[in-house]
C-alpha cells in the first residue's frame, strides 16, 4: 500500500480517504518507515493536497490518539490557537477571561522554537507551574477552575509529533495543508465546541504575507467547521511585537497587568477582539479574570509570590528625534532568543528571566536620548541583542500607527 501511496503523490495524483488513513496508521505503528514518511512529506510539499485530502489527513491525525472529552462538565468548550509570534501572551489573559465569562477552556499549548515564544515556556517561568497534567488532573482543573493551560500529552495526536519532527528535518514545514492538519488535529482532539484562530502576519510570524496568511486561515476555518467545531480566524499584525514584553517571565508580568485591567493597549485590544463576548471588557476591568488566573496557576502547582527576574538591565536609547515607523518583530524576537529566552532545538532549555521590553511602538513619537527598549539580561550575548534591538527600530518624520486586526474570516456557507 505505501508504495502505491508514494507513487500516486509523487505523480501529483489524489489519495483516497483509505490511503490517507493507512498512511497515518502506518506512521504511528511504525509500518511506514521514517524515510517513506519523509518522502511522502516531500511529495505533498511539492504536489499539495486538495481540500478533501486535507480533511481526511486532519481526521486521521486527530483520531491517531486520545480524543479528550469532558463528562460531567457543562460547556461550551472553547480554545484559541495562535500561529505564533513575538510577545504573543494573549492565551495567558484569554483563558481565564473566558473561564470567568462561563466558558470552559481546555487549552493544550506548545513551546517556543527559534524567535517565536511558546505559551508553556512563559507559564513555566512561574515557580512550580506544571504543564504536564495527566488526564485526571486536566479534568479536575477544568471542572474546578474552568480553564487549564497544559502541554500535549503523549497520547494526543501522536502522528503529529512524528510528522512535525520529520517536517523540521526535511524543510517541509511551510506547506499549508500540512500546517492545517497539524494545528487542527491537536485542537480538534480537545473536545471543543468553538475554536478561535489568530493567524499572525508579518516579519515575526510564520506567514510573512497577508495573502499566505489568508489562505491558511481560510483553509483552517473550512476544515474546522467541516468537523462541526465553530471555527473563526483573525488575521493580526506581527510586523511589530505584541505588547511591550518579549521573553518569558516578563510576559507573565505583562499578562497579570492586563488581567487586572491595565497592560498595553494593543494586548488588551487583541484579547478583547479574540474574546468575542459582550461582557469581556467589563470582566477584564473588574479584576475577576486575574483572580481566575491565580486559581488556575495554583491548581497547576504554581506560585506567583516570587517571580524570577533578570540580574541586569541595559537600556537602548534613540539616536534621533521623530516617529517610530518600524519596530521589527523578527529582530526583537532574535534579541530575546540570543539573550536565552528561546530555544533552537525542542530539547533545549530556556532562561525564564531574560528578554526585551519595547518602550516605543510604530506611530509613537520619540526624542533623541529617550529609551527605545530595555534588555533584561543574564550577561549572555548582550552585545548581539543590543545590535538586534537597535536595528529593529526605524525613526522617520511621519506618525503612522499600524492596524492590529487585519481581517476576520468566518465560515462561508
Ligand atoms: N504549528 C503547528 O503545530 N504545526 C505546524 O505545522 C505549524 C505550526
Amino acid at each position: 500500500m505505501i508504495d502505491d501511496i508514494l507513487r500516486i503523490k509523487r505523480a501529483g495524483g489524489r489519495l483516497s480517504d483509505d490511503q490517507i488513513a493507512s498512511f497515518v496508521r502506518g506512521v504511528v505503528e511504525g509500518t511506514v518507515s521514517r524515510p517513506q514518511a519523509a518522502a511522502w512529506l516531500g511529495f505533498v510539499f511539492i504536489r499539495g493536497l486538495d481540500d478533501g485530502e486535507t480533511v481526511a489527513l486532519t481526521r486521521e491525525m486527530t483520531n491517531s490518539g486520545t480524543r479528550l472529552s469532558w463528562p460531567g462538565i457543562e460547556g461550551p468548550f472553547v480554545d484559541k490557537h495562535s500561529t505564533g509570534g513575538v510577545g504573543d501572551k494573549v492565551s495567558l489573559v484569554l483563558a481565564p477571561l473566558w473561564a470567568e465569562l462561563g466558558w470552559k477552556v481546555p487549552m493544550i499549548s506548545g513551546r517556543g522554537l527559534g524567535h517565536t515564544g511558546g505559551t508553556l515556556d512563559k507559564l513555566e517561568a512561574i515557580p512550580g507551574y506544571r504543564c504536564d497534567l495527566d488526564d485526571a488532573a486536566l479534568h479536575a482543573t477544568l471542572r474546578d477552575v474552568g480553564c487549564f493551560i497544559s502541554g500535549q500529552t503523549g497520547e494526543l495526536a501522536p502522528s503529529d509529533r512524528v510528522l512535525y519532527a520529520l517536517r523540521n528535518e526535511t524543510q517541509t514545514v511551510e506547506c499549508i495543508p500540512l500546517i492545517v492538519a497539524s494545528i487542527l488535529s491537536k485542537k480538534l482532539a480537545e473536545g471543543l465546541d468553538r475554536l478561535v484562530l489568530d493567524v499572525k502576519v508579518g516579519s515575526g510570524a510564520f506567514m510573512k504575507t497577508f495573502a499566505d496568511a489568508k489562505t491558511l486561515a481560510e483553509a483552517m476555518v473550512r476544515v474546522g467547521n467541516g468537523y462541526g467545531v465553530h471555527t473563526t480566524a483573525n488575521l493580526t499584525d506581527m510586523e511589530q511585537p505584541l505588547g511591550i514584553a518579549a521573553g518569558n517571565v516578563n510576559e507573565v508580568v505583562e499578562s497579570i497587568e492586563t488581567l487586572k485591567g491595565g497592560g498595553p493597549a494593543d494586548l488588551r485590544a487583541l484579547t478583547l477582539a479574540l474574546a468575542g463576548h459582550p461582557d469581556a471588557e467589563r470582566v477584564l476591568d473588574s479584576g475577576a479574570a486575574y483572580a481566575r488566573f491565580e486559581r488556575m496557576v495554583h491548581a497547576q502547582g504554581g506560585s506567583l509570590a516570587a517571580l524570577p527576574h533578570a540580574p541586569r538591565e541595559l537600556v537602548v536609547l534613540a539616536e534621533e528625534t521623530g516617529f517610530i515607523t518600524r519596530c521589527d518583530a523578527l529582530a526583537v524576537g532574535r534579541a530575546a532568543f540570543v539573550l536565552g529566552a528561546g530555544r533552537l532545538r525542542a530539547e533545549d532549555a530556556v532562561d525564564p528571566r531574560v528578554g526585551v521590553l519595547v518602550h516605543k511602538k510604530v506611530g509613537d513619537r520619540v526624542e533623541r536620548g529617550e529609551p527605545l527598549a530595555t534588555l533584561q539580561t543574564a550577561d549572555r550575548a548582550v552585545e548581539r541583542a543590543r545590535a538586534e534591538v537597535a536595528g529593529a527600530f526605524t525613526i522617520g518624520q511621519v506618525a503612522a500607527p499600524r492596524p492590529l486586526v487585519l481581517a476576520r474570516i468566518e465560515a462561508t456557507p
